[in-house]
């Protein structure tokens, strides 16, 4: 079955389906987007991903192309049209096409572009068994909690972690502080089996697997705190694991030469993931 695509107003073969030459995501990255995960048909934290699209689109005054409601059944067309049980849609949101001008245009027409691709919700092997990570300087922009389609330093980072033979590369800033990863946040549980992970602000994205994992090991009675940590701390760590829309809980078994767990993963992350997991599975079952 071909792919299909969304591309303002119309379903299109994902094979062909583009956007305008002059559409400022390209020559400017005025855009933001979200990776909604689809497991059993249904999407996760819908609601949760279209508050930080919000949160996106309103600091950098872009328009919401369409209502949250409209927007929903869109998602959910393209997921049927794509009969995708589980994987991920893409959503991007542009400033839209204009003439090249680094002001914002005087009319704006938001361009709104969807896919939909079937992947392994919570990336099977790589969740039991954990990765390596490597760390490198964090290049980007001081408005990291904005999710910009600007994803160049990622994009390198994440490139020198594969050359390297790491799945993510996490990203230190110029205090030292590990701030998250190229496409993920980053824990450690600490000597005293305290779970941390950088505080919320300009620095980091506010993952929505993040925001989820923080509420569900409270209420499991693990502690948690939001707080920077560095090298130093990676050094001690008990544990390590990264979140993200796509690959849900991943232990972290090395941290550049630092061997995490004596290699496996930690009792503590196995249940956060566990618990995470299961909870997905209660919360399609909810909607
Ligand atoms: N990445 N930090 C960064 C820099 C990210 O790009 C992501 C998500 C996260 C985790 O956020 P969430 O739990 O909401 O997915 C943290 C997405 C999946 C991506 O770019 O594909």
């Amino acid at each position: 079955m071909s792919r299909i695509a969304y591309v303002n107003g119309q379903y299109m073969s994902h094979g062909i389906a583009a956007i305008h030459i002059e559409d400022r995501a390209t020559q400017f990255a005025d855009a933001v987007y979200e990776v909604f995960a689809v497991f059993a048909c249904k999407i996760i934290d819908a609601d949760l991903h279209y508050d930080r699209l919000e949160r996106s689109l309103a600091a950098l005054e872009i328009e919401m192309p369409m209502s949250r409601r409209a927007l929903q059944l869109v998602i959910e067309d393209l997921i049927n049209r794509n009969r995708l049980k589980d994987g991920i849609c893409y959503l991007q949101i542009s400033r839209g096409s204009a003439p090249r001008n680094h002001a914002f245009p005087k009319s704006q027409r938001s361009s709104l572009t969807i896919t939909a691709k079937t992947t392994r919700p919570g990336s099977g092997e790589i969740g039991k068994n954990g990765v390596r990570v490597i760390t490198t300087s964090d290049q980007r922009w001081t408005r990291r909690d904005i999710k910009s389609v600007s994803l160049l330093p990622n994009v390198l980072a994440k490139e020198e972690a594969v050359k390297a033979g790491a799945f993510e590369a996490w990203l230190v800033d110029d205090d030292g502080v590990i701030t998250e990863g190229s496409h993920s946040n980053a824990w450690l549980v600490d000597e005293s089996e305290t779970v941390i992970t950088h505080q919320e602000g300009h620095k980091i994205l506010s993952g929505i697997t993040r925001n989820r994992v923080i509420a569900i090991a409270r209420r499991n009675g693990i502690k948690v705190i939001e707080t920077s940590f560095t090298m130093a701390d990676v050094e001690k760590a008990k544990e390590a694991f990264l979140t993200s829309t796509s690959s849900f809980v991943v232990p972290v078994v090395r941290i550049d030469q630092n061997i995490i767990a004596q290699g496996e993963p930690g009792p503590i992350t196995n249940r956060i993931r566990e618990l995470y997991l299961r909870e997905v599975h209660d919360f399609v079952q909810t909607i």
